[in-house]
């Protein structure tokens, strides 16, 4: 199953950027030396098993993107799924970029209707910590006003901090077939193995896929910040040419597991019962994946 995403944002933006460390295994440090994409991109992310992700990175220079409104409109424009448009929230030039946006919307319109649209505002990292709220609000408002009759979700991020798991994990999301049922299944598992949270990763990714959540958090970004951590720490496993695989994390009230689950997925299972011995868990783990295979 092919889904087709098309990425894109005025030159500089990040797109190639965010691109690579989420499905390139780039740290954010190497994305300094990418050079401008020329024309369109194309990859494809092969993504749980059977759903392959057709991204389009399109280049962002002026040249090109008069291109595609006008004698690629069709290729670019036909069978989107979903697109990611990415602002650079430091842009002088902000009226241009949302005439770019709508021409970007217009093309949607006629030749998918139904995509999905989700734009990015992007190097927040760059903004003073106590604007960032009210900077990304301003902009949000402009984007679903200027979006209609189309909907628009928006998403701060940076390749500095765990934003962009969050974004993408989003993004993702909606493009899993089966995820209803993904999701009721580890709902049975948690309950049977008592557990206070249980998380789904994609493998290559680790983007969180599904989540199960039993007992209240307090922290709402744990999960990208999981998928960050764990991501920089596969990253250096690989540079010692091991391969990550299981880790557990435990002290005297708390035990989390994550571990390989299905060919496609990592596991995360949360308990807070410092009874339970690691053992018990790991078998039930290892017997409940058949289920989701
Ligand atoms: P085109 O290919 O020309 O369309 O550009 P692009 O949108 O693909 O931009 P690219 O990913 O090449 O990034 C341009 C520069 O922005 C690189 O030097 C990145 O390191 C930098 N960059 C990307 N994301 C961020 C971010 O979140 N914060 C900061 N500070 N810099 C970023």
């Amino acid at each position: 199953m092919k889904k087709k995403v098309l990425l894109m944002g005025k030159s500089g933006s990040g797109k190639t950027s965010m691109r690579s460390i989420i499905f390139a295994n780039y740290i954010a440090r190497d994305t300094r030396r990418l050079g401008a994409t020329i024309d369109v991109e194309h990859s494809h992310v092969r993504f749980l098993g059977n759903l392959v992700l057709n991204l389009w990175d399109c280049g962002g220079q002026e040249a090109f993107m008069e291109n595609y409104f006008a004698s690629q409109r069709d290729n670019i424009f036909r069978n989107v799924e979903v697109l990611i448009y990415v602002f650079d929230v430091e842009s002088r030039e902000l009226e241009k970029d949302y005439h770019y946006y709508q021409s970007c919307l217009e093309a949607i319109l006629q030749n998918s209707r139904e995509a999905k649209i989700f734009c990015l505002i992007h190097k927040m990292d760059l903004v003073a910590e106590d604007q960032r709220d009210i900077i990304f609000k301003e902009r949000e408002a402009d984007l679903i006003r200027l979006s209609k009759p189309l909907d628009c979700t928006c998403f701060r991020t940076s390749i500095w901090d765990e934003t962009l798991y969050r974004a993408w994990s989003s993004i993702v999301y909606m493009l899993i077939p089966n995820v209803k049922e993904l999701e009721t299944s580890l709902q049975q598992f948690a309950n049977i193995v008592d557990a206070d949270e249980v998380l789904l990763f994609e493998r290559a990714t680790f983007l969180v896929i599904s989540h199960c959540q039993r007992k209240e958090h307090r922290d709402v970004h744990r999960f990208e910040k999981v998928s960050n951590i764990i991501k920089q720490f596969k990253l250096s496993c690989s540079k010692l040419a091991a391969q990550f695989q299981s880790m557990e994390v435990r002290n005297a009230l708390f035990a989390a597991y994550i571990d390989m689950f299905t060919s496609n997925t990592y596991v995360m299972v949360c308990m807070s019962d410092p009874q339970i011995p690691s053992e018990v868990t790991l078998i039930n783990i290892r017997n409940a994946r058949k289920h989701f295979e």
